[in-house]
């Protein structure tokens, strides 16, 4: 095949419902401009939303499909990657739990964003087998396909180390004569900007400050009205500082140079009002969001486009995924059968 020559590119994303303006900056803008030029896959990890969210697993399909509308929203297109859901990949499974066997138990309690989430998310029960193991799940996500390159934002480049680890592990003990059989898949940090939400911490869903790429433009322009400015900005007449206000982060990383130029110079005088300059940080939003919900809306009104695409790539996914673990289950000496003369 043509594409077996290029880079393959994996990476997932949990299937957490509708995405922000965060995650668009954060990866899939990124995955949208890769797709031109890799062997691109992209997943929706629902198997890893279970890891927190097991309780009640009520809107997991819905979620599913939320994902992918915003994806091919945001630009992704089947014509130049595959898309595809975890769970409809049973292989990752098979692959999890040998590569489990191997995954010494310190290397997953050292995994920084496993202590920080045990103490930080305190409503869930998060001593679980599968939240420990959870690396190991990407891991075998990543391994799979035998990824070169996983484009993923700082908090995971932890897992895609350890995934390294388990590659190495995994080669030192089965690959035999071969020199591996899985490749070691290098992190690619995706270089993103932080991005406040309307209360000016890191724009999350979970902390209710988040813009949503499906946001109507009247929904924009009230989020940004109640938004977070300079704190010494007090009265009209105070000048302010752009550099420490999460409108002026916003205007930095959407907003054109010109726009960017007279919010600094209006700002830095008190030339112009926070009112005014967030109306123009909505207008750059809006510019980027109408055609994102523009593309949505032919697959909204239609979901079983979008389910012939995750069909087909599930289906493409299976093939890959299939064929490595012929290659896992005779390393592992685990495609003995009965033979002819038994
Ligand atoms: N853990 C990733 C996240 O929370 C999602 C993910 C699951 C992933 N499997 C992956 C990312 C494999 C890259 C490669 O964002
Ligand atoms: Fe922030 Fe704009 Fe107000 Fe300055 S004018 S404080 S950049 S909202």
């Amino acid at each position: 095949m043509m594409s077996s020559s290029k880079t393959r590119v994996l990476s997932g994303m949990r299937s957490t419902g509708k995405l922000h303006l965060g995650n668009y900056v954060g990866a899939l803008d990124n995955w949208v401009r890769m797709q031109d030029e890799f062997d691109c896959f992209f997943f929706i990890a629902d198997w890893h939303a279970l890891t927190t969210d097991y309780a009640d697993t009520s809107r997991l399909g819905e979620n599913s499909v939320e994902v992918l509308l915003d994806w091919l929203a945001a630009g992704l297109d089947p014509e130049k990657c595959v898309m595809f859901i975890q769970s409809h990949v049973p292989a990752h499974a098979e692959l999890h739990l040998l590569l489990s066997m191997i995954t010494p138990l310190g290397w997953l309690e050292r995994v920084p964003t496993y202590k920080e989430q045990k103490e930080n998310i305190l409503e869930k029960d998060l001593g679980t087998y599968g939240f420990l193991g959870y690396p190991v799940l990407q891991a075998a996500d990543i391994l799979i396909y035998k990824a070169d390159v996983v484009p993923v934002g700082e908090d995971q480049v932890a897992h895609v180390e350890l995934t390294r680890e388990i590659a190495r592990r995994f080669n030192s003990f089965y690959a035999g004569e071969k020199k591996h059989v899985f490749p070691e898949p290098a992190a690619k940090l995706t270089p993103a900007p932080r991005l406040p939400g309307t209360d000016g911490r890191k724009m999350s869903k979970s902390y209710g400050n988040a813009i949503l790429l499906t946001d109507a433009e009247p929904v924009v322009r009230l989020k940004l009205k109640t938004m977070v400015t300079d704190p010494a900005r007090i009265r009209r007449t105070d000048p302010g500082n752009p550099d420490v206000c999460p409108v002026g982060d916003l205007h930095k990383i959407f907003s054109g140079k010109e726009t960017i130029e007279k919010v600094y110079e209006g700002c830095r005088s008190a030339g112009i009002g926070c009112i005014e300059c967030k109306s123009w940080a909505a207008d750059s939003l809006v510019k980027i969001l109408n055609p994102m919900q523009e593309r949505r809306k032919k697959y909204e009104e239609n979901p079983g486009l979008a389910w012939d695409i995750l069909d087909a790539g599930s289906k493409r996914a299976r093939e890959i995924a299939g064929a490595t673990m012929g290659d896992v289950r005779s390393s592992m000496k685990l495609d003995y059968k009965r033979n002819d003369k038994s």
